[in-house]
């Protein structure tokens, strides 16, 4: 029998208490993909406040419609982002949110991407420069409208609409 890799492990560990699951009601901004590889969709939502005169990331929660990667990278990767500026989160890749996981297998790398997708893509719908006090509240219908080119390049995602 094959046994399980560090990664099925942590992946299994994380899943039995997994963090910051759930719509988040007074979000700054909310951020949904899907990959065209397996269907599965993961949406996240930011809210920000302010530290030192930097907007930061103060909560993150995410929903996913998806595989078990991709729940536990988002609940990884949503407390990695607590305390983070815009600007670092706009940096962080897939690798690194899925880093405390293990060694990814091939397979699974679009399930990291999936969170980096909708994190780029939340982070994408305000202003990095903007106070958190002018952040725009999120936009039922306009994610698609809002989607440019820097997530499309690197991770295979694509942005749905909020219902
Ligand atoms: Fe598609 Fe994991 S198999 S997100």
């Amino acid at each position: 029998m094959e046994s399980e890799t560090d990664f099925e492990e942590n992946v299994r560990r994380t899943l039995a208490n997994p963090q910051n699951q759930g719509e988040m009601a007074d979000a700054d901004t909310v951020g949904t993909v899907g990959s065209p590889d397996c269907g599965d969709m993961l949406r996240m939502w930011l809210k920000f406040t302010e530290k030192d005169g930097q907007k930061v990331i103060d909560r993150a929660s995410f929903q996913s419609f998806g595989c078990q990667t991709a729940i536990a990278v988002a609940s990884m990767a949503t407390e990695m982002l607590k305390g983070k500026t815009v600007e670092e989160a706009a940096n962080i890749d897939s690798n690194e949110l899925s880093a405390p996981l293990g060694d990814i297998p091939p397979m699974k790398i679009h399930c990291g991407q999936m969170v980096e997708g909708a994190l780029k893509q939340a982070l994408s719908q305000g202003d990095a420069s903007t106070k958190a006090e002018e952040i725009p509240a999120p936009q039922g219908n306009t994610l698609l409208g809002d989607f440019h080119a820097s997530t499309s390049g690197k991770v295979k995602v694509v942005p749905i609409e909020s219902e």
